[in-house]
């Protein structure tokens, strides 16, 4: 199959891409987090397909997505008051919220579960997109099942050519990690995994918030099947500190070249001032840098740095993360798997 890579957003592009989902084609698209991988959320052939494509496993469900509030109605069974708040004060963001599925829902949207998940992306070209279809769109993040999620078209085409009819091309996701998804009750509303909307914000609008107890634990199962996968991947092995400035530099230079003969290639993923410490090491290695200067711009690079040190064929990985507090719960979590659980809390002297 050839991947066409759409990158002209004309009305008629947009309406012509709205059919092809419509008639179950698979569409990477943009969306403020990352991108998605499309697909008629009513037609199980065509959500069987993403699973093909991504080598998902089949009991993980898939997010359907809408342009507006009112297109969640036929999906589900009823709308809590509480799912109400939060669709005013969120939608459209990055909040995905779960509610009982109504019996239109194919069984393959959510793997069986009796429940749905729903989110209004915010970005406009998605946005016209989701009009145009007239039906909800499947979409989970567009990467090979494990990898790291794409946040460019560029991203998508490098691991889905060839698997999909075509790609939207939006530019950069300017938030870079997937979105919080709630499960609503009446008066509860519990964090399956977290993301662009914090615990914080979540609170402005409901007094009961909490995390799903299996995000810390290693023997519960989690509420979000996709929790428990291996996930977010790097092909290198990938370690992250956080802490101080000067004890993260300090750490992560030992750690490094106690580890790796001379000549090696490192991905380092940092923060400006952590960069400066580590600058000796340029003597010895060959390094690929990224660096960030705040939380947010950490968010948005962090899949797109994972996926050029891949690209780079780095021989390790090394990253500075930041405390797990507001968008930093989201980051850290990513970082937790795409570390398989190596992420080492340094003192600040
Ligand atoms: O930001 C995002 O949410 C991106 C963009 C493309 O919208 N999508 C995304 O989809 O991250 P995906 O499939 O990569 O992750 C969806 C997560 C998985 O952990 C899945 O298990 C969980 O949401 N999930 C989906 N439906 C669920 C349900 N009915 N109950 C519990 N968890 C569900
Ligand atoms: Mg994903």
């Amino acid at each position: 199959m050839k991947t066409e890579v759409i990158t002209t957003l004309d009305i008629d592009t947009i309406n012509r891409v709205g059919h092809m989902l419509r008639d179950g084609a698979l569409v990477a698209l943009p969306t403020e987090t990352v991108y998605g991988l499309g697909a008629n959320g009513l037609d199980s052939e065509a959500m069987e397909r993403i699973y093909q494509a991504k080598g998902r496993p089949s009991d993980n469900p898939l997010i359907l997505h809408v342009p507006n509030q009112d297109s969640i109605k036929r999906l589900v069974k009823d709308i809590p008051e509480t799912a109400h708040r939060l669709m005013d004060a969120f939608w459209p963001g990055p909040l995905t919220i779960t509610l009982p599925k109504s019996d239109i829902v194919p069984d393959k949207a959510t793997g069986g579960l009796p429940r749905v998940a729903l989110r209004c992306p915010d970005q406009p070209v998605c946005h016209d997109i989701l009009m145009a279809a007239g039906v909800p769109i499947a979409a989970p993040s567009a990467n090979i099942s494990g990898r790291p999620s794409p946040t460019t078209a560029e991203d998508v085409l490098a691991q889905m050519d060839g698997r999909i009819e075509a790609i939207v091309d939006g530019g950069p996701c300017p938030i870079g990690v997937e979105s919080t998804v709630v499960e609503v009750h009446d008066n509860e509303v519990i964090i399956l995994r977290p993301g662009g909307i914090t615990e914080a914000m979540l609170r402005t609008v409901v007094d009961n918030v909490s995390y799903d107890s299996a995000l810390h634990s290693t023997n519960e199962v989690p509420k979000a099947p996709g929790m428990k996968y291996r996930h977010y991947a790097p092909s290198a092995p990938m370690t992250a500190y956080v802490g101080g400035v000067e004890d993260v530099g300090r750490r992560m230079y030992q750690d490094i070249v106690d580890h790796h003969q001379p000549k090696k290639t490192l991905g380092l993923l940092v923060s400006v001032p952590v960069q400066g410490w580590l600058a000796p090491l340029l003597t010895d290695y060959f390094v690929e840098w990224h660096t960030y200067a705040s939380m947010d711009e950490l968010a948005r690079i962090l899949y797109m740095a994972l996926l050029d040190f891949d690209n780079k064929k780095v021989d390790a990985i090394y990253a500075e993360g930041v405390e797990a507090e507001d968008l930093g719960v989201a980051i850290m979590n990513r970082m937790d798997k795409s570390t398989a659980h190596h992420v080492y809390t340094v003192e600040d002297k």
